[in-house]
């Protein structure tokens, strides 16, 4: 054979181990029913170019290092005690300010499936039969703390902690499976979002790929019991934080990078609205004593992820491609795990951005907790959790 000739045989058998994939590497060998839908994501001119050039979450203190691994929301009970957050083992911890103890935990079946794993992501596997406790709110009247598990759905359990109650698992006849966080208002209704009804957490890479839209933002009433659809249609919702005053809640939409205020008051009640246009792919979303929004972004936009939204038959095609899912997500959030956090005014106004862009103190933030001057910051993917002075 001439080399040249070598070369196109090479070629050939390139191509073709690319095209079928043989070992199932790509990452969605295993979901046959996958599909890549269109994200609208806004012109690039419009996505908030600001920058943290002093990378101030550098600053950040590391507390509690390997003793809560993945802590994705951070609560503090009415009396201001706490932290409390849910870890990747299914428990939710409570610090008393010395030490951690377990407080509550949301399955019944937890069984030595759930015992100390070397990192966050080594849980994955049996996260339904352990739980998997992500947004936390307390109902300040009451004292009971409100938890969405992303396996198990809307639960509750009482000040002194111990089995959670399950209080909803399905909506309109489609069950929730990727129940995500919550927050509640003076008369007691829970608004919350369940990300998707086709894939679960531990698949949310798949579904950062697909930007399916199946997620929805529900309304639970305890005196009725009731839940209702707010909102549905929509492409990986998450965080969900009410205004101060009441009158609207703000969720973040993760696949298309953006903050959707909901009216709850007024005239425009139960209607939707672009509330602002966020620098990256959002996480929790929590509001301080002003009113204003702490946002968590999980990342940075980048242009490859940017246009795979805008071009699904594109981004099928390279996910067709036998790249192992981590470098396909490598791609998508710019090569490495970098913090941001954003802080909007009530009226979506961006008045904050900080960040560590090198990664190399906080690496990554699921939610920020503004507190007597300190934020503290949970992550999904860490084994602390982060506090951060303000000035
Ligand atoms: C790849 O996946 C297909 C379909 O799910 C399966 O039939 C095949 O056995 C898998 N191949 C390997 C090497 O795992
Ligand atoms: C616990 O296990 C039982 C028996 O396998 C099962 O029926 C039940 O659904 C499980 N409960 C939860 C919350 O997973």
């Amino acid at each position: 054979m001439t080399p040249g000739g070598l070369l196109a045989a090479l070629f050939l058998l390139l191509a073709l181990y690319c095209g079928i994939d043989p070992l199932n590497h790509s990452s969605i060998a295993n979901f046959p029913e996958f599909e890549a839908h269109l994200v609208e994501m806004p012109p690039w001119s419009e996505i908030p170019a600001a920058k943290d050039d002093r990378n101030l979450l550098q600053k950040a203190e590391i507390k509690f290092l390997n003793q809560v691994q993945g802590p994705e929301s951070v609560a503090f009970d009415p009396l201001g005690r706490g932290p409390y957050t849910g870890v990747a083992d299914g428990r939710i911890l409570f610090w008393n300010g010395e030490a951690w103890s377990d407080f509550a935990y949301t399955s019944p079946n937890r069984s030595e499936l759930c015992d100390p794993k070397p990192s966050p992501l080594s849980y994955l596997k049996n996260e339904h039969i352990c739980g998997r406790p992500l947004g936390l709110r307390f109902n300040k009247r009451t004292g009971d703390l409100y938890i969405a598990d992303s396996y198990l759905g809307l639960m509750k359990v009482g000040p002194e902690g111990g089995l959670a109650t399950s209080l909803v698992t399905e909506a309109d006849g489609v069950p929730l499976r990727f129940t995500n966080d919550l927050d509640i208002d003076d008369a007691g209704n829970i608004y919350f979002t369940d990300s998707s009804s086709k894939y679960q957490r531990r698949n949310f890479m798949q579904l950062v790929f697909s930007s399916e839209d199946s997620g929805r933002l529900l309304k639970y009433d305890p005196l009725t019991k009731e839940t209702t659809v707010l909102l549905r249609g929509l492409q990986f919702p998450n965080g969900v934080s009410l205004s101060k005053d009441g009158s609207f809640l703000v969720l973040c939409e993760g696949s298309p990078g953006r903050l959707v205020k909901y009216w709850l008051k007024g005239d425009k009640a139960g209607t939707s609205e672009v509330f602002a246009i966020l620098p990256g792919y959002p996480d929790n979303v929590r509001t301080n004593e002003k009113g204003e929004f702490w946002v968590a972004i999980h990342c940075r936009r980048t242009m490859y992820s940017h246009l795979s939204g805008l071009y699904p038959k594109l981004r099928i095609f390279l996910l067709k491609l036998p790249i192992p899912t981590k470098y396909q997500y490598l791609l998508h959030i710019g090569g490495r795990l970098h913090a941001v956090i954003v802080k909007y005014s009530p009226e979506g106004k961006l008045v904050k951005i900080l960040e560590d862009s090198e990664g190399k103190v906080v690496r990554a933030v699921s939610e920020v907790e503004e507190r007597e001057g300190k934020l503290w910051m949970g992550s999904v993917l860490m084994p602390f959790v982060a506090v951060y002075q303000l000035e």
